[in-house]
């Protein structure tokens, strides 16, 4: 990311997503007063190609990204009923995530900018969520930011572009993973989140009693390995006949509570940490990524923001999974401060939005349970 002369909006970015499991490609423009306007966002799932194995397989990924990104961006570009010409600059998502997947987003944006002499854009995947809620209603900076998605789960003071402050993170798993997890445990298809919430609809979530990880501890630091191995043992015990049925509900309305709670609990400290820090500042709050689209989980946060003194607020669904308008106003946005990338930018498979505390705290160090997450 290098200094380069402010773009001033009213600006066109074109967005590439290829970070995980969805290619995606849209466009959004960024109007003079910070504005965003989603022109299109075509998101091509590939749900049905990881499905017999259970979980995403990183070649078949990066495979079928290249088979179809040059489709969804030229579809993308057709539904904002416009020509590449009709382009200001590319945003594409440089990482974290899957490299090989990442790769094919990255090099697709890069030759598009190349051949159109385009500004360039590498964009931070975890920006991308962080200002999804922005596409959808003008939140302004700054605001405190919960992210959990299927690779994340934090908790940052977002103060403005590409400027965060992380105050809690997972120690183990992020959210998605465990809903995930704990999902196949249960039985339930590939991705195990959307499923889990359908099958706990209904459901006694007091039936079941689970672990209270960290509860009431200090910090602002996630885990949820001790409630996914729980509830893959409740699950394991669970009768496979039609009252095994009920039980399952019941399970499953039991753990989407457990992650609920865990991420109210961790919550309200942070918020008490953001206001005392901000005193007679406004207080936002945002959350972001896939499991921001879980009713359970978005109506214990708004009781939180209520009880806090916080305006809450979060993504449209199409927004809160992986897309790629996130990526096009992440991008706009940067630009609009005066940075821009070359075409050296490379692919990071690991890349934590504020590297600073990422470096100091050795539970965000890089590695396998590392900054990702
Ligand atoms: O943001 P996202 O699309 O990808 C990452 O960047 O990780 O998030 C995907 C994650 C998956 O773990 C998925 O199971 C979870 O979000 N998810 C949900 C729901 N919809 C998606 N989890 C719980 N309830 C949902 N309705
Ligand atoms: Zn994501």
């Amino acid at each position: 990311m290098t200094r380069a002369p402010l773009i001033v909006p009213p600006i066109v970015v074109l967005g590439i997503e290829t970070s995980c499991d969805e290619t995606a490609a849209a466009v959004v423009r960024l109007s003079e007063e910070g504005k965003a306007e989603v022109r299109s966002s075509v998101v091509a799932s590939q749900i049905a190609d990881h499905a017999p194995f259970g979980g995403v397989v990183p070649e078949i990924a990066a495979r079928a990204h290249v088979e179809v990104i040059d489709a969804i961006v030229a579809r993308a570009l057709a539904e904002a009923g416009l020509g590449l010409d009709g382009i200001d600059a590319v945003a594409a998502t440089a990482g974290p995530g899957l490299v090989g997947g990442v790769m094919v987003g990255l090099s697709f944006g890069k030759a598009l900018a190349l051949a159109r002499d385009l500004p360039l854009v590498a964009v931070n995947h975890l920006e991308g969520h962080a200002v999804s809620a922005r596409l959808g209603a003008d939140i302004a900076y700054p605001f405190l930011l919960l992210l959990v998605s299927g690779g994340h789960c934090q908790l940052l003071a977002v103060e403005g572009v590409g400027a965060c402050t992380r105050l809690g993170s997972t120690i183990d798993d992020a959210a998605g993973e465990a809903f995930d997890k704990i999902a196949k445990s249960l039985g339930l298809p590939y991705p195990g989140g959307p499923a889990l919430e359908k099958l706990a609809e209904g459901g006694d979530p007091a039936r079941f009693a689970l672990p209270r990880s960290l509860l009431g501890r200090d910090g602002c630091d996630f885990s949820f390995s001790g409630l996914k191995t729980a509830a893959a043992r409740a699950a394991e015990r669970l009768d496979p006949g039609p009252t095994g049925e009920v039980d399952r509900r019941d399970l499953a309305a039991a753990v989407q509570a457990a992650i609920a709670r865990q991420l109210a609990d961790r919550t309200v400290r942070a918020m008490r940490a953001y206001a005392a820090a901000r005193p007679g500042q406004a207080r936002r709050f945002v959350v972001a990524g896939g499991v921001a689209a879980n009713g359970a989980v978005r109506r214990a946060l708004a009781d939180l923001c209520a009880a806090e003194g916080f305006s809450f607020h979060a993504p449209p669904l199409a927004y809160c999974t992986d897309n790629a308008a996130m990526i096009a106003l992440a991008g706009a946005e940067r630009l609009a401060a005066g940075f821009q990338d070359g075409l050296d930018a490379v692919a990071r498979p690991r890349w934590p939005l504020d590297e600073a505390a990422a470096r100091l705290n050795p539970t965000h160090l890089a590695g396998r349970k590392g900054a990702k997450a």
